[in-house]
């Protein structure tokens, strides 16, 4: 047991802490030089700038501006509560298992969450002009970035025009849209964005799915999905604010077909004006006859027993449900990204390996219907694992009056395309690869791990 008086002088210590902070925001003031006191122009402008700009500024879709000390200053208690929290920025996975190093990471660290409560804390003081970092210049995503690189895109699929009204309920748009393709074609790189400027506004989210008949895609997933009726390739790409497209890894592609249909689903929501827009997916492919070694298949992994019908939620009540799915060619998990509806409120992805450990992959524990969040891991994190692997995807549902995103506990849930019913599964991009491509990958992470790895003292 620790003795008394060490527990009192741990106490006294944060005091002392915590005194000296007080002291130093009443008399430094506005002064950023005080140590302790967070300034707006100092320490809290360039988090905003890195984590929040993307969406909070002026003709995106987040509800407000965060690009000055005016902007944000109405704003201080709700930006606290929000970034506390952990609701904002959006990213839900749990921080204390599975993988932490992703490419798409905008989550806040623990240090500028406790920058920003200590900055509302003591008051919200501006701090010196002279401090205020240059406006953060964002990359134009009205043009096509990877233009430069590659040449304008090859093709360019359109969903079709939809017009939110000023005032209405947010909707999922689901359009499908022939891609006219003639012959088989390797895609090298993908960009999505609203045709229009006014566009960015209404579109909280966008998704595009290549649908084509393949038997390959089918036996994938047919070894516990087997009556989900979509035999499609997976997600194609999402469209997020901050997120200009993806390139796929080296010698990587992803296959589209003759016949194949571009799928979309569109969250619209109402800004108080009629605005009409559509999005546009831009493909940009190997040069015809160059074969990319690796395919990137991204397909869907259900997470109910049984198949993805077998969803069965009394009222006021919480149900989870388990699916497994055996990796048939050894692999790189690429990303992992939970779907579910108003209910959803966790989903795990596990790998039980043919050694019979089981680890966790990734833990999404606060899912949120509004963000359908896809998280791609880090090169150098993304798990390899060798044929036989079984996947393992759970899905835990609250119906209950607890969930406040429920809209109404008393009701029975079903299976659905409604987001009053529910689903549930992951889309999962998995990059397979032969056996001894798989053992050499793991011998470069291990030689990297070791190189990054301290050695014991
Ligand atoms: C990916 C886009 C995105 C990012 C990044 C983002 N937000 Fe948001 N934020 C939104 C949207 C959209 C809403 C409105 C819907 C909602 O409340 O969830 C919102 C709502 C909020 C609200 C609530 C406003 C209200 O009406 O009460 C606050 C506060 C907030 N964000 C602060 C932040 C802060 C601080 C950051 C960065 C640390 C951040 N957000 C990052 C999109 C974003």
């Amino acid at each position: 047991m620790k003795p008394k008086w060490l527990l009192v002088g741990v106490l006294a210590v944060v005091i002392v802490a915590t005194g000296r902070t007080v002291a130093a925001a009443g008399a430094g003031g506005n002064d950023s030089g005080a140590a302790g006191t967070p300034t707006f122009t100092k320490d809290v402008a360039p988090i905003l700038q890195d984590k929040c700009q993307a969406c909070h500024r002026e003709g995106y879709m987040a509800p407000m501006s965060l690009v000055t000390y005016e902007d944000a200053r109405p704003w201080v208690k709700a930006i606290k509560s929000r970034v506390a929290s952990r609701q904002m920025p959006p990213w839900h996975i749990d921080k204390t298992v599975g993988i932490q190093r992703f490419k798409n990471d905008r989550s806040l660290t623990d240090d500028q969450i406790d920058t920003i409560v200590r900055w509302v804390d003591a008051g919200a003081p501006k701090g010196d002009p002279k401090d205020m970092p240059p406006p953060k210049q964002f990359a134009r995503d009205d043009v096509w970035g990877f233009a430069e690189m590659f040449g304008p895109p090859d093709l360019i699929i359109k969903s079709t025009p939809y017009t939110v009204p000023a005032v209405a309920q947010d909707a999922w748009y689901k359009p499908v849209v022939e891609t006219g393709l003639t012959e088989r074609r390797w895609v090298r790189a993908i960009e999505i964005h609203p045709s229009t400027v006014k566009g960015r506004k209404i579109t909280h989210h966008a998704l595009a799915r290549l649908l084509q008949d393949e038997p390959g895609s089918r036996e994938l997933r047919a070894s516990s999905a087997a009556d989900d009726d979509q035999t499609s390739a997976g997600l194609f790409m999402e469209w997020a604010v901050g997120k200009q497209g993806e390139i796929m890894r080296p010698n990587s592609g992803k296959l589209m077909l003759p016949g194949s249909k571009i799928v979309w689903d569109i969250h619209y929501h109402a800004v108080g004006d009629d605005i009409t827009d559509s999005v546009e997916l831009g493909i940009y492919f190997y040069p015809k006859g160059q074969e990319p070694k690796y395919r990137q298949v991204l397909a869907l992994y259900s997470s109910i027993a049984g198949g993805s019908r077998n969803i069965d939620i009394p009222p006021n009540s919480t149900f989870v449900s388990q699916a497994f799915h055996v990796m048939k060619q050894s692999g790189r998990i690429e990303n992992f990204q939970p779907h579910m509806h108003l209910r959803g409120k966790g989903m795990a992805l596990e790998a039980i390996t043919p050694d019979g450990k089981t680890e966790v992959v990734s833990y999404v524990s606060d899912y949120n219907f509004n963000w359908h969040v896809n998280y791609v891991y880090d090169d150098d994190a993304a798990p390899l694992f060798p044929k036989g692997t079984i996947l393992k995807v759970t899905s835990w549902y609250d119906n209950t009056a607890s969930n406040r995103n429920n809209p109404d506990p008393n009701q029975w849930v079903g299976y659905g395309d409604r987001t009053v019913d529910e689903m549930g599964h992951a889309w999962i991009n998995v990059t397979y690869m032969p056996d001894e491509d798989y053992l050499s990958e793991v011998a470069k992470r291990k030689a990297q791990q070791r190189a990054t790895t301290p050695p014991p003292q």
